[in-house]
């Protein structure tokens, strides 16, 4: 089963699947939002609408642990994410795709981990599915590197956290991109995401940042967007061999 985490508007990868279902999933978390259940490329796939319907909830107040568990519990074994960021560099322009490789975690409030009675330290030297990102980077023209910066939000940055993070080796910045990934690995799932350049970060461009030119970028580009993951989507094989599938060796603390 492969999962789709949809950010702002890809909503319309469910209406080329076929035998469409939906469903909400109730976890130990609480429920997830309204998901669909479909096959593409005779492939069994689930769309999660990271918002909900309706962009219902902020980034800061999205439950991630329910979102991803229920990925889980559905049987979910990829998960490929998109993810509007603004970005920090003048030759990355809006309407860019770019599939990172790693991210800075500036998020603040967030449920990051779903271990906090038992101790497991997991592995994410290298966050990403390499293998999923391939799948990503070989379907079109997208920047195949990039340092993922997540902030907490909902507000936009000021510059000189936008210089701080370029100095600090980021490409993009989001809001959203951040526990899901971690959250992701700690089940074992591998996850990749698929960045969409909805503007220049603040200061970049010297204008005012607007939802409206994130949204209308989204709007533009999302038919290209929804063609990249159906072809990552028909790409991908059946059988795992990357180390996702088993990332809580050697990451849980023996019982003394
Ligand atoms: N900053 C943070 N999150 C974003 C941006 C941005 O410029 N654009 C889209 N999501």
């Amino acid at each position: 089963m492969i999962g789709i985490i949809g950010g702002t508007g890809i909503y319309e990868i469910v209406e080329m699947g076929e035998e469409i279902e939906t469903k909400v999933i109730e976890t130990p978390y609480g429920k997830s939002p309204e998901i669909s259940v479909f096959k593409l490329h005779d492939k069994d796939v689930v769309f999660m609408p990271r918002h909900a319907k309706g962009h219902e909830y902020p980034p800061h107040m999205i439950n991630y642990r329910a979102n991803i568990y229920a990925m889980k519990q559905m049987g979910v074994e990829r998960i490929i994410a998109t993810n509007a960021v603004g970005s920090l560099e003048v030759s990355l322009k809006p309407g860019d795709f770019l599939v990172p490789h790693d991210f800075l975690d500036f998020t603040k409030v967030r449920e990051f981990t779903f271990y906090d009675i038992k101790t497991v330290h997991i592995d994410i030297t290298e966050p990403y599915c390499h293998d999923l990102r391939n799948k990503l980077i070989s379907s079109s023209e997208v920047v195949e590197n990039g340092v993922y910066v997540c902030t907490e939000g909902p507000r936009f940055e000021t510059a000189a956290e936008i210089a701080m993070f370029k100095q600090l080796g980021g490409t993009v910045v989001g809001m959203t991109g951040i526990p899901e990934v971690i959250l992701a690995r700690e089940l074992e799932i591998c996850y990749a995401s698929i960045c969409m350049v909805s503007n220049y970060a603040a200061s970049i461009s010297g204008t005012k940042l607007t939802i409206e030119e994130v949204f209308e970028v989204v709007e533009q580009k999302k038919d290209d967007l929804v063609k990249l993951i159906s072809d990552a989507i028909a790409k991908t094989p059946r059988e795992r061999k990357c180390p996702c599938s088993y990332a809580l060796a050697g990451a849980e603390i023996d019982e003394v």
